[in-house]
């Protein structure tokens, strides 16, 4: 069945994602230069729609100047769809609704959420705006897959125009408990958003059954009760004369890619370790300056172990490579702050003039060059209090093709569920944190490599092929 009014050609597969892939960046001197977007959402996607072709519907970073047309980057095998924002949009929609409400309620109250009525109708107004842009770039009976926490509505407003379209939604964050989820004012409004979808994906089986009890207790549907596991067995919900199927799927990198290239990058890395002075142990933090991702845990974590003398300042290299990320949101100025802070102190009081133990830039870095820094690193420490899934500890997997380096990671990431032979850590617990760093450090060679040897195998087998595939396979059954 076909809506009237519908376009009679565009893509049959259409990603809608609040980002395009490529950033838009000004000069000084006015001229316009596009970047990669920041964050795992691109590094997964960019991939998935390179090899299948088709339509991304996205925001290019920038406030629209009124009146005047959206440029369209040109990013080859994409047909890129622009979707303006006003100034105030970027801050009542992105700044306010996603990220200083929907985040940090999803992160597990991190930062205490803001509710404010107008952010949230500021919300409804751009999420419909991405809805138009998507129905207008999708062929009939097209594909659609949504992305990510700032576009629930979505799924919803879509299926009213064009209820010929399959639509999927994917989670990249975690999906909190009913509890948490109830302080919305607009929880209902935001599930019933969700259920537009024929399919909705999550990283882990527990955000989906979240969501699962979530439906069952605030609309009163029917829904299944079996287990949901990853890709196998999946959960439905009974709503509105459909099922909604839900899935869990979590998401990977493209692990050959990012393997061939860390390969290439073996001399670069060593050049790294000699800029730095050959330190014994070169440890690494790569990460979206973001309160979540528990820099300021590792920072105090390498405090202790320096003061107590189980790690040797004046032979150790923390490299931390922070992305500048929502940068005008109280919580990212207070988190910065704190970290910089954080990295004077130490360097100060356990530097010398020559080799402060801690090196720290906020600006995004060049990915051969981030590569060759996971190829040089013996200690790759991920260390968030909750992070939907991290793909920079899939990355650092992917890299180490030589078997070299360890991976510390928390428990509250998603990427723990399936890399149990990882260095774990409670985030909360500062002597598990220090004993987990000591150990990647200390351990006998042989026993990190068997370490490795398991984690590279596991990156390498379930990449982001494996997740689209699965996901899109799953949609399109029972069409
Ligand atoms: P999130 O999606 O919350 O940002 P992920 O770890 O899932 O976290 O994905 C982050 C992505 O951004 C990865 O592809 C990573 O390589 C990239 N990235 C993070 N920090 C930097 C940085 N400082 N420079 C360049 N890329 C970065
Ligand atoms: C996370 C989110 C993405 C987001 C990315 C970067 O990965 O799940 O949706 O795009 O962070 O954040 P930003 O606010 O810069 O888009």
């Amino acid at each position: 069945m076909t809506a009237p009014g519908h376009p009679a050609t565009g893509a049959d597969f259409v990603v809608v994602a609040n980002r395009l892939p490529v950033d838009k960046k000004v000069r000084p001197d006015g001229s316009v230069v596009w970047k990669r977007s920041p964050g795992g959402l691109v590094t997964a996607l960019t991939p998935t729609l390179e090899t299948r072709s088709g339509a991304w519907v996205g925001w290019s970073g920038s406030a629209s100047q009124d009146g005047s047309p959206e440029e369209k980057p040109d990013v080859e095998g994409i047909d890129i769809h622009p979707v303006p924002l006003s100034a105030a949009e970027v801050e009542d929609y992105y700044e306010g609704f996603s990220n200083a409400t929907l985040w940090p309620l999803f992160h597990d109250l991190l930062v205490k959420p803001e509710y404010r009525h107008d952010w949230w109708e500021a919300y409804v107004r751009v999420n419909r705006r991405f809805a138009e842009t998507a129905a207008s770039a999708a062929a009939p009976n097209a594909m659609v897959w949504v992305q990510d926490y700032q576009l629930l509505l979505v799924p919803a407003m879509l299926r009213e125009t064009r209820p010929d379209l399959r639509i999927g939604f994917f989670l990249h964050i975690p999906f909190p408990p009913t509890e948490l989820f109830s302080q919305l004012p607009w929880r209902t409004d935001l599930l019933e958003g969700l259920l537009g979808a024929d399919l909705l994906g999550f990283h882990l089986p527990g955000g989906a059954e979240n969501f699962l009890t979530l439906a069952r207790r605030l609309l009163g549907t029917r829904t299944s009760n079996g287990p949901i596991t990853a890709r196998e067995d999946f959960g439905a919900v009974e709503y509105d004369g459909r099922t909604v199927k839900v899935g869990s799927f979590p998401i990977s990198i493209d692990s050959a890619d990012v393997a061939a290239q860390a390969t290439a990058a073996a001399d670069r890395a060593v050049a790294i370790r000699a800029e730095l002075g050959d330190p014994e142990v070169l440890l690494l933090g790569v990460d979206r300056l973001d309160y979540t991702k528990g820099i300021d845990v590792r920072l105090a974590s390498l405090e202790r172990l320096f003061a107590s003398g189980r790690l040797d300042p004046a032979k150790t290299v923390m490299v931390q490579l922070a992305s500048p990320s929502r940068e005008r949101v109280d919580s990212y100025i207070d988190m910065r702050n704190r970290i910089e802070q954080m990295v004077g102190h130490l360097n100060g009081k356990y530097g010398t003039v020559a080799r402060p133990p801690i090196r720290y830039l906020l600006q995004p870095v060049a990915r051969d060059e981030l590569l060759a820094y996971f190829r040089a690193a013996d200690v790759m420490l991920v260390t968030p209090m909750r992070d939907g899934m991290n793909l920079v500890a899939k990355e650092y997997l992917a890299a180490r093709a030589d078997l070299g380096g360890a991976l510390v990671l928390s428990e509250f990431t998603g990427a723990a569920a399936e890399l149990g032979e990882a260095y774990l850590l409670n985030p909360y617990d500062d002597r598990d944190v220090d004993d987990a760093i000591e150990a990647a450090v200390t351990d006998p060679a042989e026993a990190r490599r068997e370490r490795m040897r398991i984690l590279h195998d596991q990156v390498m087998t379930n990449d982001v092929d494996l997740w689209a595939t699965s996901f899109l396979d799953t949609l399109a059954a029972d069409a």
